[in-house]
């Protein structure tokens, strides 16, 4: 009898995120791209003290990383499990000649594999670009975000992305047509849970996505410590550029905080 496939871990997306083609976008995106308008608005607000401490975790090729050190953030910390984009962040700081970044190499859902995230609290947090649903599973997204909450100082805020299944009419008829898949037993059997996608990028490389609705993080942030203070879907906020349209569709913004203890 064949065998069924094996359902997608956290190694098969690392080994997606090392794939050459998808390495080359992201170091595209960090070369020419930089932060869009809504995530400079947003971290402009929610960090106005450019010496704390930062964390950006997921931090790909360096594209937020080196656009907060372009604010003029001086205090920075990033990670990435993806050792060839990682790679390609420290590439990109060495050739602005940014020596002030800490670069690691890091799981989101157990810090410990980089000792000296355990060093600080941080005066803030960002997964950016919807890094936190590219974690399978739903415990280890809520792994992540309690890791992230331990590694944070009290009152420490925490932004990050994700999709929205009910974004748009058009979403909302195609997840009714996966919630059937589902029911039926015919869902794509790599996936690990409803909300899943795995798909082949416009790059050849693969992506794994979870789409979550908006009641579901509401429930992860308060599940894991974190209080939840806004959200906002990106059209909300700016009218972004035709490149980060073309480089990201559209999004939801999270704003939580550490509670003060
Ligand atoms: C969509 S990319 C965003 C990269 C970068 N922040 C940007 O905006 O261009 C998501 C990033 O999250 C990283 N990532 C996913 N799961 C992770 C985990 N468990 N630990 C650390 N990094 C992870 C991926 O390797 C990838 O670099």
């Amino acid at each position: 009898m064949p065998k069924p496939p094996l359902k997608i871990t956290s190694e098969t997306v690392r080994a997606d995120f090392n794939e050459l083609s998808t390495v080359v976008a992201y170091a595209r995106a960090a070369h020419f791209l930089g932060l869009w308008k809504s995530e400079r608005l947003l971290i402009e607000r929610l960090f106005p003290d450019r010496s704390a401490p930062l964390l950006e975790a997921g931090c790909g090729a360096g594209r937020v990383t080196l656009g907060l050190h372009d604010l003029g953030y001086t205090n920075l910390t990033a990670f990435d499990f993806a050792e060839e984009l990682l790679a390609q962040a420290l590439n990109l700081a060495v050739e602005r000649g940014v020596h002030d970044i800490r670069f690691l190499l890091a799981d989101a859902t157990d810090l410990t594999t980089a000792p000296p995230l355990r060093d600080r609290r941080y005066g803030g947090v960002l997964f950016m670009f919807n890094g936190l649903m590219q974690i399978p599973g739903r415990d280890h997204r809520r792994r992540a975000l309690r890791e992230l909450r331990s590694a944070s100082a009290p009152g420490a805020p925490l932004l990050f992305t994700t999709h929205d299944r009910d974004e748009s009419r058009a979403e909302r008829a195609l997840w009714r047509l996966e919630a059937a898949r589902w029911e039926r037993g015919e869902q794509d059997p790599r996936l690990v849970e409803f909300g899943d996608r795995y798909f082949a990028d416009d790059n050849g490389g693969h992506t794994f996505m979870h789409l979550p609705n908006r009641g579901e993080i509401l429930e992860d942030l308060a599940a894991t410590g974190w209080s939840h203070e806004e959200d906002h879907l990106r059209r909300e906020l700016c009218r972004e550029s035709r490149a980060v349209k073309d480089f990201s569709d559209e999004c939801r913004f999270w704003i939580a905080r550490n509670p003060p203890q």
